[in-house]
């Protein structure tokens, strides 16, 4: 989407649409001003109850040549003391969604400008944000009717005060929620494109500051990663496993640990005609990594970045790892196989293990772990465990920042008896079955870390959208890489 700044007052602007915010218990005096020459339509459509300035109500109005613009779009505020971003990023969802509806392909804006309690910076980055999340489809394998699928192109914002800092934040904007999309991308394709190896080649595709390096199969054999291998067993594909490196600062690095499952058909325990349906997103741990990475080195943050991907299929044929197995692990540690569907830890293992060897101030893995983490917390929260409170409330205030919201959940001794194995150092399965299964996830994981303060996402509810909803669209969010991002500008 092409976002430009025009310095004019918002009935000068030439547009297919204009969109306006109306708050449902003050005065709207910039639309008042606009009604005046169509002849108080909106007045009327007020006074019919047709349109009350409700949060996230629309009404689109003709302006029959009178503006520059053709249409104006009002969107409801709500009231101004329940006014937060989020619903600023709803509201501009909903107007540019009618807008798409209408098969515009430009509009222009002055959302951004509404006035509650927050600031120029953040009131136009939700703007931005939830206009290109919005105007997002994924329509490459679409044949049929395929000049039917229009969106927006480009958007105007509309600003008298301050063009300059609008344009820069907006660019800033644009660069990470492009990126954001790039994750949408990469976990809508379907895993017979999304391999292990295609999933390394996107990477390839990273901007020039990033330092790429991926073990193959034999390089994995070489220095023992036999978590991954093991997990790899029943895949015709080989694994692979990929490392990123930015270095934007000469300050001891952050590591991103994303999930790279490609494919998860559960394995021998294989998983049920509902449960596998969606199963190309289980990548979207390590998808949401390189977004980050892509976002961090084209704004040039001054951060020093490791990334490490675990990729591999959960398959199975004749050679799948199995129930009761044990394997030894980079770590030297040794897993007990209970469930070959806990796969993702188990590549985690050698993963969050490799990953500390690079000596990080913090190690943040990104995965979508567990079922149980969607029973507990549904569709719109993020779960969050880990060893360090400190790095955890950052998490969690980042998110509440960007609308990608984190509940944290105990980590303590109780859970980690239970991934305790009779035959080696950890079970996958906890003792408890898949109670507290998102908990004893991370419990698990924690094995696999010495002494580096430790975060563990659990990505499983949020990373997917069953439905459209505001700026989501169903399918992939790109969950994690605002997130990720406003971690490391703060
Ligand atoms: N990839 C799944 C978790 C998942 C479930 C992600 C639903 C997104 C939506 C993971 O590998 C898995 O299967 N976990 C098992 C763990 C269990 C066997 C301990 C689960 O959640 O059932
Ligand atoms: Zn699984
Ligand atoms: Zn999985």
């Amino acid at each position: 989407m092409k976002i430009t700044v025009q310095q004019k007052n918002t009935g000068e602007v030439k547009t297919q649409a204009i969109v306006i915010g109306h708050w449902q218990d003050v005065k709207n005096e910039d639309v008042e001003r606009l009604d005046k020459q169509l002849n108080n339509t909106i007045q009327q459509a007020i006074k019919n109850k047709e349109f009350t300035g409700e949060a996230f109500q629309t009404k689109t109005i003709s302006t029959l040549g009178r503006f520059p613009f053709d249409n104006l779009i009002i969107v409801g505020l709500g009231k101004q003391k329940e006014f937060d971003t989020e619903k600023l990023r709803r509201a501009t969802a909903t107007a540019i969604l009618s807008a798409k509806n209408m098969r515009f392909t430009n509009c222009a804006t002055n959302l951004h400008t509404i006035n509650y309690h927050a600031t120029t910076e953040e009131k136009t980055t939700a703007v931005v944000e939830a206009s290109i999340l919005s105007a997002y489809h994924f329509s490459e394998y679409k044949t049929v009717d395929k000049e039917k699928i229009t969106t927006i192109e480009s958007l105007t914002l509309v600003e008298q005060k301050n063009p300059t800092l609008v344009e820069k934040t907006a660019i800033t904007a644009k660069i990470i929620t492009e990126a954001t999309c790039l994750v949408r991308d990469l976990v809508n394709q379907p895993a017979s494109h999304i391999t292990p190896t295609t999933l390394a080649q996107a990477a390839q595709k990273l901007p020039k500051p990033i330092k790429i390096t991926t073990y193959d199969k034999k390089a994995l054999q070489k220095i023992n990663m036999n978590a991954i291998l093991a997990v790899n067993k029943g895949s015709s594909l080989e694994p692979r496993l990929i490392i990123l490196e930015y270095k934007g600062s000469n300050d001891k690095s952050i590591a991103l640990v994303g999930k790279g499952v490609t494919f998860d058909s559960g394995g021998l325990n294989i998983k049920t005609e509902t449960g596998m349906e969606t199963m190309k997103m289980d990548m979207a741990g390590a998808a949401a990594v390189i977004g980050t990475f892509k976002a961090a080195a084209e704004l040039r943050l001054p951060v020093n970045l490791i990334g490490v991907l675990p990729c591999t299929e959960n398959m199975i044929n004749g050679e799948a790892y199995k129930p009761g197995d044990i394997i030894h692990t980079y770590s030297g540690k040794t897993i007990e196989v209970a469930n070959t569907d806990a796969e993702g830890r188990v590549i985690l293992a050698d993963a969050l293990a490799y990953a500390e060897e690079f000596k990080p101030k913090a190690i943040i893995d990104l995965a979508t772990l567990t079922g149980a983490c969607v029973v507990a917390l549904g569709p719109t929260y993020a779960g969050i465990m880990g060893t360090d409170d400190k790095l955890i409330t950052s998490l969690i205030t980042a998110g509440k920042q960007t609308g990608e919201k984190i509940w944290q959940l105990p980590l303590t001794e109780e859970f980690k008896e239970a991934v305790k194995s009779d035959i080696a150092d950890v079970r996958n399965l906890s003792t408890w079955g898949r109670d507290a299964g998102a908990i004893t996830g991370a419990a698990f994981l924690n094995n696999f870390i010495k002494n580096t303060p430790w975060a563990h996402i659990d990505i499983a509810g949020t990373a997917w959208a069953k439905e459209d909803q505001h700026y989501l669209k169903k399918g992939a969010t790109g969950y994690g890489v605002r997130l990720l991002i406003r971690f490391l500008q703060e």
